[in-house]
């Protein structure tokens, strides 16, 4: 089927508000991909905040007017690289993402250059433990986060998790907490230890060592037993949360029962909730 290819040679394109060059693709599953663009010069953000990006629209049949098509992403790399990655969904009639997973190196897209969110460090108290509670492409604000040497000094121990339906959608996140591990700088921080930083995968529809959705594990207790840690407290933990509308509310619920309140930028406390771009 034809789908509207991005031309960078249209004179369109030249004055595209906000452009930023593709400069890496990667297809993780039919519903999963990364990407990487250009970092406007100018752009400083704090690891775990997210941005506008997009494409032009299909010009408009009356007036013929293109406007163009935003969604929030979370900036999945860390605030000290050259270069901004994203994790997405591919949605086939999502509206956006049914044309950007077709992007290639070389094709731009458009980044409007105002960071905000509310997964960033500022918006915690101190503690001793910090939990990643991510599903799906909920994952992106804890690749930017899990990258920045400051999550590794300001706790003893990093917790990430990430609830999947398949084993494939682990592999993003697999990945990344290998090479969190094998990075020269992070692993001075992080040390030989197998305990700074734990990650905790589990997949909900397909067979894999830990199945079952995080906020099952963390009811029962499993989650506490298979680390062996204490269970969550107000006085030690601290989390950040990221996922499908369903899952923050069911972790907010948790996390509250634990005896955790919701912090923001202007008002930090024990724990921050973020919604995942769904499509
Ligand atoms: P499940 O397969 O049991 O629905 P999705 O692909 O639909 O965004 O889901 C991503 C992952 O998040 C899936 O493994 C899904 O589990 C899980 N999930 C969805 N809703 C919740 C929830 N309320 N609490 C915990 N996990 C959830």
């Amino acid at each position: 089927t034809a789908m509207p290819q991005l031309d960078t040679k249209a004179p369109a394109q030249k004055t595209l508000p906000d452009a930023q060059t593709v400069t890496e693709v990667r297809h993780w599953t039919d519903r999963l991909f990364s990407f990487k663009v250009t970092r406007p010069a100018s752009l400083r953000f704090r690891s775990g905040e997210f941005v506008m990006i997009g494409l032009m629209g299909d010009p408009d049949p009356a007036t013929g007017r293109q406007k163009p098509l935003l969604r929030a992403y979370s900036i999945a790399s860390p605030s000290w690289d050259e270069e901004l990655e994203f994790y997405s969904i591919k949605v086939q009639d999502g509206p956006l993402t049914s044309r950007l997973q077709h992007i290639q190196p070389g094709d731009q897209i458009i980044l409007r250059p105002k960071p905000v969110g509310t997964l960033v460090h500022d918006a915690l108290l101190p503690g001793k433990r910090l939990w990643f509670f991510s599903t799906g492409t909920g994952l992106a604000p804890f690749a930017s986060l899990i990258r920045d040497p400051q999550t590794f000094e300001d706790y003893d121990q990093v917790i990430l998790t990430h609830t999947c339906r398949e084993v494939a959608d682990l592999e993003y996140g697999r990945q990344l907490v290998e090479e969190v591990r094998s990075d020269e700088m992070l692993r001075e921080l992080i040390g030989d230890g197998l305990d700074k930083l734990v990650y905790y995968p589990t997949t909900t529809r397909e067979q894999s060592p830990k199945m079952g959705r995080i906020t099952g594990l963390l009811k029962d207790g499993t989650v506490f037993a298979d680390l062996g840690i204490d269970r969550i407290a107000p006085e030690t933990d601290r989390a950040m949360v990221c996922g499908s509308l369903d899952f923050n509310v069911e972790i907010k619920g948790l996390l509250e029962d634990f005896g955790l309140r919701e912090g923001a930028n202007s008002d930090p406390k024990e724990y921050v909730v973020e919604k995942a771009f769904v499509g």
